[in-house]
């Protein structure tokens, strides 16, 4: 099982197939740093090789951060084009990491998201943020820009001219704003709770079916439209190949629920 892995500044819990990754360095408010980035794509690839797990959330331990960015005291002893480079890069690659799981991904918004926090937010399939968090891309107050993916996830998500408010006032937004800017999807008393309803909700359907909505949507983000419906049609095609959609298509004749086995 997940949970029996040990980690120092995540924790990873599993039920059934659900499983809930916290980022936990509650001294930080959860900030990312270099140790908690290695634990964070150790997770990825623990889930990756659990055929179990079919959904996971994303949150920050404690009630007051989800994630308060990268951590500024590493970042501070960082020096130079090659550095900053490097440590980027590498931020990236764990946020793109995230967002090639085949399987849904929520981030529960139970706090401060700023900086890299919101960047992880953002490298999931779909927030829910707590009434109090805050969100926002303060990188601009310290001298640096977004650099696990911010400036082009969020223009993707919410527009260029919204991002670039965002990131140019390095405001916070809090979860009624970031609803209505589409920055997320719900917002609840308890985050952590509602991601898991939403959880159990696409958990009912066909796994297969999930993981090809997600490759459909990201592999179209970069095409042209037409190039976007050809990888549309190939993945319906690939879909009605599965005993899944057998299942599926019976079940609705039948009336009665779908017992989905990832086929
Ligand atoms: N890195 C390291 N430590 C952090 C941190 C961070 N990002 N955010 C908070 N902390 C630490 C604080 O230094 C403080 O530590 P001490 O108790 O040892 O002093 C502790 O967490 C509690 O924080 P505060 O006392 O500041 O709590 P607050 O309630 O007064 O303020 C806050 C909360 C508004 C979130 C404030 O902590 C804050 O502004 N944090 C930094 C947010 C930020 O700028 N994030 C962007 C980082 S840059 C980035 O992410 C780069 C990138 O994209 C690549």
């Amino acid at each position: 099982y997940l949970d029996e892995h040990e980690f120092e500044t995540i924790q990873i819990d599993q039920h059934g197939p659900l499983a809930v990754l916290s980022v936990n360095r509650p001294k930080a408010l959860n900030a990312l740093s270099a140790q908690t980035f290695g634990e964070i794509s150790e997770a990825i690839d623990l889930i990756m090789d659990n055929a179990e797990i079919g959904a996971l959330i994303v949150t920050g331990a404690g009630d007051k951060a989800f994630v308060a960015g990268a951590d500024i005291t590493e970042l501070a002893a960082l020096d130079g084009v090659y550095a900053g480079r490097e440590a980027s890069l590498a931020g990236q690659d764990v946020m793109h990491q995230l967002s090639s799981l085949p399987i849904p991904v929520i981030a529960a918004i139970n706090g401060y998201a700023l900086g890299g926090g919101l960047e992880l937010a953002l490298a999931c399939d779909i927030r829910v943020a707590s009434a109090g968090a805050r969100l926002g891309l303060p990188e601009v107050t310290l001298g640096l820009l977004p650099g696990y993916g911010g400036t082009q996830r969020l223009s993707r998500l919410i527009g260029v001219g919204r991002a670039l408010d965002l990131m140019l006032t390095a405001r916070q937004v809090g979860a009624e704003e970031a609803l209505q800017l589409g920055l997320v999807n719900y917002v609840a008393d308890n985050a952590l709770s509602k991601a898991r309803e939403i959880a159990e909700t696409m958990l009912r359907h066909g796994p297969i079916a999930l993981s090809l909505v997600k490759e459909a949507v990201r592999r179209g983000m970069d095409a042209s439209l037409e190039g976007g419906l050809e990888v549309e049609a190939d993945l319906f095609g690939m879909a009605m190949s599965t005993q899944d959609f057998k299942e599926g298509t019976a079940a609705f004749l039948g009336k009665r629920r779908p017992e989905f086995k990832g086929e």
